[in-house]
């Protein structure tokens, strides 16, 4: 497995991470001995770094990543490295209640995700969402201290944009900017990336596959369940799903040609915007079955030229997709988007 590390300060994980969160959330039922199937799959593949956020089903993921990791093999345990997400807060029907960075709320996070990871230590922790309430110098200064103490190792950022990354890079060191980027979610490369390539901040990009939509399996007449995240997804509703589909299908012609899937494709092509930017830019799957999972893992061997990089801009140009990536409610919490 290739690897890279991330900025300038962080760690070096596999080149390509795997995200937990829809093996416990948001993407309808999942199979937990599956996931947890997966989990080995990826670690034995060599993939390094595991991606949770606290909220995921409620503690939920972290646990499941509890029970994988103490059923992987001591090696694969020791090489894995866990990023959490914390801060946004849930109500006993599964809603979202806002987001909370104050220091000791950070702190009592932590102590919650080490015990059910049961880990000594969290590799990358980070917010969430900004809390708006709360300077981020506050909440990044609070996960310092949890560095100083040993409790965590590395200090990340999510989804925030470029005048917030620097004001938390100027606390203390950042890893990686955890953000949305993919063919059809390019928002980043005008000021967030080349930021983060200046402060030395890696990215871990997340919904390369825009959640399924580009994956190349995904379907008009797919039934889904009621707390589906995509539901709710303006890119996965009526005219905008018919437009995004028909982008699939003009990006699978450039996939068959190349002897690849359309999923292939798409993570490829975030790997070599790393290459493009000179930005370590690692993407995090949302495989949660192995079939899928091997099917991400075959985006390592995809090599794309200016030739193929050309033939995929012109089936999915810059700015192609229709809808915005999450609901109204939910973009205003993104500081990217400001
Ligand atoms: N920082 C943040 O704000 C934030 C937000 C969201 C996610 N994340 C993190 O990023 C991770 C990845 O995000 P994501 O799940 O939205 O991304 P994604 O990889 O774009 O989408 C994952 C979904 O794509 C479908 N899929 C189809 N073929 C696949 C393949 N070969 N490999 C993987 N997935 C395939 C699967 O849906 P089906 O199984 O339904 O077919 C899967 O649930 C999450 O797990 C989470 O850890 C972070």
């Amino acid at each position: 497995m290739r690897t890279r590390t991330l900025g300038t300060t962080g760690p070096q994980v596999s080149a390509l991470g795997l995200g937990c969160m829809g093996m416990s959330a948001l993407y309808g039922e999942a199979d937990r001995a599956e996931s947890i199937a997966t989990i080995h799959a990826a670690l034995d593949a060599g993939i390094t770094l595991l991606d949770t956020g606290d909220f995921y089903g409620m503690g939920h993921n972290e646990l499941l990543i509890g029970e994988a990791l103490r059923g992987a093999s001591a090696s694969a345990r020791e090489k894995a490295l866990t990023s959490v997400k914390f801060g946004a807060l849930r109500d006993p029907d599964g809603g979202w209640a806002g987001y909370d960075g104050r220091p000791a709320a950070v702190k009592n996070f932590a102590a919650y995700s080490l015990q059910r990871l049961g880990v000594d230590h969290i590799d990358v922790y980070r917010i969430a969402r900004l809390d708006e309430n709360v300077p981020v110098e506050e909440t990044v200064g609070a996960i310092a201290e949890l560095v100083e103490a040993g409790h965590v190792r590395h200090i990340g950022m999510s989804e925030v944009g470029a005048d917030t990354l620097r004001r938390a890079a100027a606390v203390a060191p950042i890893s990686d900017l955890q953000i949305e980027y993919s063919l059809i979610s390019r928002g980043i490369e005008d000021e967030i990336l080349p930021t983060a390539k200046e402060l030395g901040i890696g990215i871990t990009a997340y919904g390369v596959l825009s959640r399924g939509l580009i994956s190349g399996h995904f379907t008009r007449d797919r039934q889904l369940a009621a707390n589906d995240f995509r539901g709710m997804s303006p890119r996965f509703q009526g005219e905008n799903l018919d437009r995004n589909l028909d982008l699939v299908e003009a990006l699978r012609k450039v996939a068959e040609h190349q002897g690849v899937s359309v999923a292939q494709i798409a993570i490829a092509w975030v790997m070599a915007q790393g290459e493009r930017f000179g930005a370590d830019i690692v993407p995090l799957v949302g495989a949660r079955r192995r079939d899928r999972l091997a099917e991400a893992l075959g985006a390592l061997d995809v090599t794309l030229d200016a030739r193929d990089l050309a033939a995929i801009e012109a089936a999915v140009p810059a700015g192609a997709a229709a809808g915005e990536r999450y609901p109204a409610a939910q973009m205003a919490h993104l500081d990217s988007e400001h």
